[in-house]
């Protein structure tokens, strides 16, 4: 598989890998199992011409469905290395990483990005929104990547969507017209907009001032709780360490500490068994 070291390159990349299929079916998303996402023992070497950055050594978590989940930590930690093992864009030097119970490293290309679609939603620092499309357009936008028929009930999801993010007055605004906070609204809902099981947000607050970080933390919160959408995100925001359920926090590539998983989400019916026997990455 092609390794791409940037969240938001990926992102960029799934898009238009997606153009070219149309087997994107969001009713898959509601199948119902606790356990989504298992790290086990996993490393991660980087290799900078003679230098080997050991970004990632010997992480294992879960996180169960439902979880609102802050991975902490100082800069060069490996929070965007977790996520992007996580988003199925890279993969380790060892060890495991289950999603839903699938290893991607094991899929085609083609079924790893129909099953990212499926599954992933990203939320980045600096939104990353198409200027010239609307704000109703830009939620859109998976959508139409992804060859969803846009019929009555999707755009009634949109519009539904943009209010639930507080930007019904805005439907037809551009970004450039709306402010950093509005921005990063609107990106909440386009990441939701494909009913994905897991939401990562990359540092989802870093450009924004408190009270807006505040808002959107609030926002992410409530949706995560309304819609069952299982949050992953990194963070160096105290505010948002604070005001999540579970914390986990890394130093050196290692897990420092761990709140612990979300006792709420804990009927594990368990998607760990699935690809577990086959998942022989070697150290
Ligand atoms: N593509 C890459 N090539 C080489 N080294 C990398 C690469 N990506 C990350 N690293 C290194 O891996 C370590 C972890 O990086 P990572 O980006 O995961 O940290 P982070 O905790 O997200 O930091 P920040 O808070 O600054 O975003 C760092 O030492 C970084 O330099
Ligand atoms: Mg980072």
């Amino acid at each position: 598989m092609k390794t791409i070291n940037n969240f938001e390159e990926a992102a960029a990349n799934e898009l238009l890998v997606n153009e070219n299929h149309s087997e994107i079916n969001t009713t898959d998303n509601l199948a119902s199992s606790a356990c989504l996402i298992r790290l086990s023992g996993v490393h991660k070497r980087y290799q900078l011409g003679k230098t080997t950055v050991n970004a990632l050594n010997g992480v294992s978590f879960s996180i169960n469905r439902g979880e609102f989940t802050a991975i902490a930590g100082p800069s060069g930690s490996g929070k965007t290395t977790i996520l992007n093992l996580i988003g199925c864009i890279d993969d380790p030097t060892s060890g495991t990483v289950l999603v839903k119970g699938k290893n991607h490293q094991f899929m085609k290309d083609r079924e790893a990005s129909i099953f990212r679609n499926q599954t992933l939603g990203y939320i980045f620092q600096n939104f990353n929104l198409i200027p010239v499309l609307s704000v109703y357009e830009n939620i859109e936008y998976p959508l139409r990547i992804g060859k969803i028929k846009i019929d009555r009930h999707t755009k009634e999801k949109i519009y539904s969507l943009i209010e639930d993010v507080g930007l019904s007055s805005y439907t037809k605004q551009r970004p450039d017209k709306l402010s950093g906070g509005q921005r990063q609204r609107v990106a909440v809902a386009r990441a939701l907009v494909c009913d994905p099981d897991i939401v990562m947000a990359d540092e989802p607050t870093a450009n924004l001032d408190h009270n807006t970080g505040l808002e959107i933390l609030n926002l992410m919160q409530k949706l995560n709780r309304r819609l069952g959408t299982t949050f992953v995100i990194s963070t160096h925001s105290e505010m948002i360490i604070e005001k999540s359920r579970r914390v986990i926090r890394v130093l050196d590539g290692k897990i420092e500490s761990d709140t612990g998983e979300d006792y709420e989400y804990q009927n594990k019916t368990d998607y760990d068994t699935v690809d577990s026997e086959r998942a022989t990455c070697s150290a």
